[in-house]
């Protein structure tokens, strides 16, 4: 069995970089799930997910998904679990219990469910393989765990835009700081074999990337928010970071942006 810890991060997603706190964090996150929800909620009803079940939704951020699987799934119970749980009070209520906890705490046991989903999460965290693990050991007989995270297909003939420059910094700032590691991502569906669970598959979305859309919006301010991070890799100074967040909003953006790719399978 492989891990992933990242060499060297020191720092950890909320507190060395995008602070819960922070105003426009809750925006952020909302401007990614505006995007991905319809492909995942697709994903998660083509798994039968549905009345009677129990769901946890491991990073829940502002609580669209597990909303959804309660008010349109028809769930029974969802269990928002964060590190930080104050973007999901205006949510709570109805069914959904909020949990904060951390994903990485090896003694954290949420009880048994018979979906488990995570989206844009253990690409943050340390000892991912290790968390695969134990998430699918909260799995129902017949439960899925259902595994989302961003994949890149870069434009391996463009080394010198300030977009591919930017975003290039970006993974590596990101690296750097909190560990966050998409090298991973690929082998998820192998992970899911490897703990037992049948039915495995997987698919990539990389959604349109338009000027001024919430995608466009999303990464522009994710680089705003890590312009200290950006320009301390050596790879970009503050005018390249300003040249490619003008050009997400311009006419002439034309670029096959970041995606995800979700990996699912179910236990016997
Ligand atoms: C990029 S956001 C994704 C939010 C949501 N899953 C979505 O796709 O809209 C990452 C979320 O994971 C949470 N998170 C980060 N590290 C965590 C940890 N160690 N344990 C639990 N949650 C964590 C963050 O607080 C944040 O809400």
């Amino acid at each position: 069995m492989t891990d992933s810890r990242s060499a060297g991060a020191a720092g950890r997603y909320g507190e060395d970089l995008f602070a819960p706190e922070h105003p426009r964090e809750a925006g952020r996150i909302d401007a990614a799930a505006l995007v991905y929800d319809p492909l995942t909620t697709h994903r998660l009803r083509a798994l039968g997910v549905g009345p009677g079940h129990r769901c946890l939704e491991v990073g829940a951020g502002t609580g669209t998904v597990a909303r959804w699987l309660l008010d349109e799934a028809g769930a029974e119970e969802v269990v928002a679990l964060d590190r930080d749980t104050d973007a999901l009070a205006a949510v709570a209520g109805r069914g959904l219990r909020v949990l904060r906890a951390d994903l990485t705490d090896e003694d954290l046991r949420p009880g048994a469910f018979d979906l488990i989903h995570a989206r844009f999460v253990l690409m943050h965290l340390p000892g991912r393989r290790r968390i695969v693990s134990r998430l699918a050991g909260w799995l129902n007989p017949g439960g899925a765990l259902v595994l989302g995270d961003a994949v890149e297909l870069p434009d391996a003939r463009d080394a010198s835009s300030p977009y591919r420059r930017t975003m290039d910094a970006m993974w590596r700032a990101l690296r750097t700081t909190i560990g966050t590691d998409i090298c991973d991502v690929p082998a998820y569906p192998r992970f899911l074999r490897e703990e037992g669970l049948r039915e495995v598959a997987a698919e990539v979305f990389c959604p349109p990337l338009t000027a001024g859309s919430p995608l466009a919006r999303f990464w522009s301010e994710t680089w705003s928010r890590m312009r200290p991070e950006l320009t301390a890799t050596g790879l970009v100074d503050a005018d390249t970071v300003a040249e490619a967040t003008a050009y997400l909003d311009s006419p002439g953006l034309a670029e096959l942006g970041p995606g995800m790719a979700m990996a699912w399978g179910r236990r016997d």
